[in-house]
């Protein structure tokens, strides 16, 4: 099995792969993509939905990305359904596509379907998430983030939150998970348990744990449950804004006060959750950094002409405290 910390370890036998994917696709005489002989590089990409602010802002990236970068550009919103997923990408082998990217909804399961674009000699580039396979030359690199590293950074925005309020006692945290199965869900868990486990093992507990799909919908939801189940819950950690901004409707609900009474760390950044923030509702926030398509065309064009790049292309983040949020506002472009 693979998983990120492999990843770099892996980069240059895969690189080269896709360059001998690249040739033998030259020599084959096809070029490949289906754009119809006018020279646009042809991208297939399988977006998992629109789950998210963040998912909104990911997408708007890469479709403007590829328009600047002149490629004929198929998408696809599997509305967050690896099923469809898997369809897409199919579609796209059969149409014989000169790359394909696609941000997977979960880690496992893409085996045969990397086979079946493996076989007709069509590089697959991950972006935005991984996956797990049993052979590493099945994509070439994953253009995304450190989502184990953001975990282990909610963990340490926590410290710095719960300095902040001056909170004395012991922290009842309530963990509201990405989709089940999906790599920002279980690496961003884990990255926050590390902290814990290493720093926190006496203070710090998750009293109740369980997804709420990415969603805003989700996060509401799943709040109110937990207040229900476990109101002495003092610290909410929400693997993304959105979660966070449904549980905060669900906290007021209950007539808490978030920021407050229910201490709260989210991750993405986006602009819902700096006015969340700026108006005292959400504590600390982990950027993610969903602009990645100029990133992904720039791979793109190198895969495509068999030019090696590296495994695991990371993308650059920042985090956020509430007394930075006001003036972050204004200058945030998602
Ligand atoms: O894979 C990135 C995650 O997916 C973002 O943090 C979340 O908002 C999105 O839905």
């Amino acid at each position: 099995m693979l998983n990120r910390r492999n990843f770099l370890t892996a980069a240059v036998g895969v690189a080269a792969a896709t360059g001998l994917a690249a040739c033998a696709k030259k020599e084959e005489g096809g070029k490949g993509g289906s754009g119809g002989g006018d020279g646009k590089i042809v991208l297939g990409f399988s977006q998992v939905g629109s789950e998210s602010g963040w998912r909104s802002a990911n997408t708007t990236s890469v479709k403007d990305a590829a328009k600047e970068a002149g490629f004929d550009l198929k998408f696809s919103d599997a509305q967050q359904k690896q099923e469809n997923q898997i369809s897409a990408i199919r579609s796209y082998i059969t149409q014989g596509v000169d790359v394909i990217a696609f941000s997977p909804v979960v880690v496992t399961g893409w085996d045969a379907v990397l086979k079946e674009a493996k076989a007709k000699k069509i590089p697959v580039v991950l972006t935005d998430r991984s996956v797990e396979t049993s052979d590493d030359s099945l994509y070439v690199t994953l253009v995304g983030s450190d989502f184990t590293d953001e975990g282990r950074r909610a963990g340490k925005m926590l410290e710095k939150v719960l300095e902040t309020a001056g909170h004395k006692g012991p922290v009842k945290i309530a963990q509201l998970e990405g989709t089940t199965g999906a790599a920002p869900a279980i690496e961003r868990a884990k990255g926050f348990k590390e902290v814990m486990d290493a720093d926190h093992a006496s203070d710090w507990k998750i009293v109740v744990s369980q997804t709420g799909d990415f969603t805003r919908a989700g996060g509401k939801q799943v709040m109110a449950a937990f207040l229900q189940s476990n109101p002495d819950i003092n610290v909410l950690f929400a693997h993304n804004d959105d979660m966070g901004i449904g549980a905060i409707q669900a906290i007021e609900a209950a007539g808490k006060k978030p920021g407050k009474d229910i201490l709260i760390v989210t991750i993405d950044g986006v602009k819902d959750g700096f006015i969340a923030m700026s108006e005292g509702k959400i504590n600390g926030i982990v950027e993610c950094n969903p602009l990645l398509g100029p990133q992904l065309m720039e791979v793109v064009k190198k895969v495509k002409a068999g030019e090696k790049v590296e495994r695991w292309i990371k993308t650059k983040e920042g985090d956020f405290t509430q007394d930075q949020a006001k003036a972050a506002l204004p200058s945030r472009k998602y």
